[in-house]
């Protein structure tokens, strides 16, 4: 959406500080031994709580209140009787709605010690969502955030997955722009503008461009590589970035 009004604005803050604090909220609460359905359930009553619905539950009818990956899994992991063990890879995925207005964010993250390439490829996606953010300017073209992540990704030898992009956001959880692309695609000549929402979501991989479905129908994953990604909703303005989800 373009916000435009005040009550955007406002819209926009409010569900995004509550997809914030339950995604910050599901990563502290996730230790060895915890099984990610318990963690869903945590975010089932702060969604309530708040007055707000899970989006995915809500517009896709997905099996839990967040999406919750561990390890091969990437992203749409669906919460359930996996136990979190002590060096996991975990993808807390928040997004929802209230009052008609949308937000998604996103971090992955290692359980206690776990082996230093994961801690890495999480520490990349942050990097690389922050050099996005600089090129996130009314009148930029939309394909710099893409050029932005890629270059990230390069200079640690690492890969972005291709076939999982950020998108628009905001009255609907996926909306226009369809695409951000996490590489510089030459044919993307979309600019940027005042006001646009975006979910910005930076996937860094240690090998493989790509992730596939599986079986289950929702959850997207690898066989070898790691993937870590990186989420917040963003209100473009002239002034700099406003992150809703922070
Ligand atoms: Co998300
Ligand atoms: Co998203």
């Amino acid at each position: 959406m373009i916000a435009k009004t005040e009550e955007d604005f406002k819209g926009l803050k409010e569900i995004g500080k509550i997809c914030g604090a339950i995604r910050n909220e599901l990563v502290l609460r996730t230790k060895p031994g915890i099984t990610t359905k318990e963690l869903d359930e945590i975010a089932g009553r702060m969604f309530e709580d708040a007055g707000a619905l899970s989006a995915p539950k809500g517009e896709y009818d997905f099996p839990g209140y967040t999406c919750i990956s561990v390890n091969e899994e990437v992203a749409h992991g669906i919460p359930g009787g996996r136990i979190i063990q002590e060096g996991d890879l975990v993808n807390i995925d928040v997004s929802g709605s209230k009052d008609g207005y949308f937000a998604d964010t996103g971090i992955s993250f290692v359980v206690g010690q776990g082996e230093e390439i994961l801690q890495k490829i999480c520490d990349v996606a942050k990097e690389a969502f922050d050099a996005g953010l600089e090129k996130a300017k009314p009148g930029a073209k939309k394909s710099a955030l893409g050029k932005a992540v890629q270059n990230v990704a390069k200079k640690h030898g690492l890969t972005v997955i291709k076939n999982l992009t950020g998108h628009g956001v905001g009255r609907s959880i996926h909306e226009a722009p369809d695409h951000i692309f996490n590489y510089f695609s030459r044919w993307d000549d979309e600019i940027l503008k005042e006001g646009m929402v975006i979910a910005f979501e930076p996937f860094i991989s240690t090998l493989e461009e790509e992730v596939y479905q599986s079986n289950d129908g929702w959850t997207y994953l690898t066989d070898d590589s790691f993937v870590a990604q990186y989420e917040h909703t963003i209100i473009l303005t002239k002034e700099g970035p406003i992150v809703t989800t922070l």
